[in-house]
């Protein structure tokens, strides 16, 4: 058997001449690496065969690329490629620089963006507790789909969601959050992400303002950076964004990244007085404002604030949720309830993006909810994280006293421990022994007006978190010794 070679498989065209052409295919892959040193020929035979050219046209070509070198031949055994070729040249990387990005790209390629842990650790923040999840139950609602569900969820379905998904959140929703909206306007994403990205790149030309909160979410500022905007920190004080301060700085912004249930990081819930600023300043200059609703559902004392979506008559909110806090990331499910004239151009908008969400994980979920097990699992996630939450509290004030004091710790699956010091020494600190915290002053878009660390406290067991509460308290203790240290010897040397 000899080499396969590609360059002499495309047929000879008529009228070619063939015996130099198929010289010149040969040559050419040796040359170009393809047929290496001491690769072995097919007969002329098989070549003439394939290539349809007589035997003695086969024969004149390995003779005379066996006269020019490239080939020897061996009696009774066969055509081989000349053991003194050079080896080809190894194939380099392309250097960056070889595939220029566009402006598009680079601005992509340098965003911010949230790379999320895989593994939950005390304290990475974000995972709701993975063991409590009915997962018997979900494989009962799925097997019953997969069995039932027919070949339609299967094939391509809508790109703006399964109808019975897009009902059960209009409704649950509307309980749940005070969203007040027509199944028509919820529209099915892969992830919240995806409706920062997409309201961004609708929304936005090259050089508008966008306001995000500071310190805030850099998945969101990330997304608002890649469509080219000019990103405007606003920022959070314990009632929220401060939305004068926000009119001040940009008052011509075409849109708005809010948390306002539970701010992203720090806690606060945005105040009604506020919500109605905010509402009237979007009608005002036709801004949109992007409710990011990410763990709203999950408050431990009093009533869940509603939506500003609920509170909205002029069609400026658009509203995103997502499963990845209430049921699990991986789901890789989540909504946005739209204003009506922008239903249209984000679903067309989708579909470019990757066409629609997974049917039978709609499926899925549309029972889920539409059956009242979202409504069953959340109160028992609430009582569960609540009680983590107060074992965390106690122990970090048992360790740290006034100081161990937690920020936002009313809502959310993490809360914050406010550091009168450098809090990336206190997280390397952690780290070494491992416990992954988030320095509050990474959060932050401008220069860092407040330190702490971000402590997520749901997704971990009891045990693990008297632990790394342990690890915590010290690295904090270890942290502010050490800035103690100067100052005494300063005071030291002058008293
Ligand atoms: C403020 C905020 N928004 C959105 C998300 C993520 O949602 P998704 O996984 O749907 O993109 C997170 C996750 O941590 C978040 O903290």
């Amino acid at each position: 058997m000899g080499a396969f070679l590609p360059s002499l498989e495309e047929p000879l065209r008529p009228g070619e001449r063939r015996r130099g052409e198929i010289e010149r295919r040969i040559r050419g892959a040796i040359l170009a690496g393809a047929l290496s040193a001491g690769v072995r020929l097919p007969s002329t035979r098989t070549l003439a065969r394939e290539l349809h050219v007589s035997r003695t046209t086969a024969e004149e070509a390995f003779g005379q690329l066996a006269a020019e070198g490239y080939l020897v031949r061996r009696v009774g055994d066969g055509t081989y490629v000349s053991a003194s070729m050079p080896a080809p040249r190894p194939r380099r990387a392309s250097p960056l620089s070889a595939l220029p990005l566009s402006g598009r790209g680079r601005a992509l390629a340098r965003a911010p963006a949230c790379v999320d842990a895989v593994r939950v650790l005390p304290f990475r923040a974000a995972h709701p507790d993975y063991q409590a999840f009915p997962a018997a139950l979900w494989n009962r609602l799925q097997n019953r789909r997969a069995r039932h569900g027919g070949a339609g969820l299967l094939g391509y379905g809508e790109a703006e969601g399964l109808r019975a998904l897009r009902e059960a959140l209009a409704g649950h929703l509307a309980t749940s959050r005070g969203v007040r909206c027509d199944p028509s306007q919820v529209v099915v994403l892969s992830s919240s992400q995806q409706g920062f990205d997409l309201a961004a790149r609708l929304v936005l030309d090259p050089g508008d303002e966008a306001w995000v909160e500071e310190p805030g979410y850099p998945g969101a500022r990330g997304a608002l950076a890649a469509a080219g905007a000019r990103v405007v920190p606003v920022p959070v004080d314990e009632r929220g964004i401060d939305v004068a301060a926000g009119i001040r700085l940009a008052p011509r912004a075409r849109l708005a990244h809010l948390t306002p249930s539970h701010q992203y990081p720090l806690g606060s819930a945005l105040t009604l007085e506020r919500r109605l600023a905010l509402l009237a300043w979007a009608e005002r200059e036709g801004a949109l404002l992007v409710e990011d609703d990410y763990d709203g559902e999950y408050r431990y004392g009093g009533r869940a604030t509603a939506s500003i979506q609920g509170l909205d008559r002029g069609g400026r909110v658009l509203y995103l949720g997502t499963f990845t806090k209430v049921l699990f990331p991986s789901l890789r499910l989540a909504w946005a309830v739209l204003p009506e004239g922008l239903v249209e151009p984000f679903v067309q908008a989708r579909r470019l993006q990757d066409g629609q969400p997974p049917g039978l994980s709609q499926a899925v979920a549309a029972d889920f909810v539409g059956e009242g097990h979202l409504g069953a699992h959340l109160r028992r996630m609430r009582a569960l994280y609540a009680e983590r939450r107060d074992l965390l509290e106690g122990l970090l004030r048992a360790a740290l006293g006034e100081a161990g004091r937690l920020l936002g710790a009313e809502a959310g699956l993490h809360a914050v421990l406010p550091l009168a010091g450098d809090d990336a020494e206190v997280a390397r600190r952690a780290a070494e022994r491992g416990v992954e915290v988030v320095p509050l002053s990474t959060l932050f878009a401008g220069p860092p007006t407040a330190r702490g660390l971000v402590l997520g406290y749901a997704g971990l067991s009891p045990d693990a978190i008297r632990a790394g509460s342990e690890v915590l308290a010290r690295a904090v203790e270890a942290a502010a010794a050490r800035e103690r240290r100067p100052a005494a010897r300063s005071r030291g040397s002058t008293g």
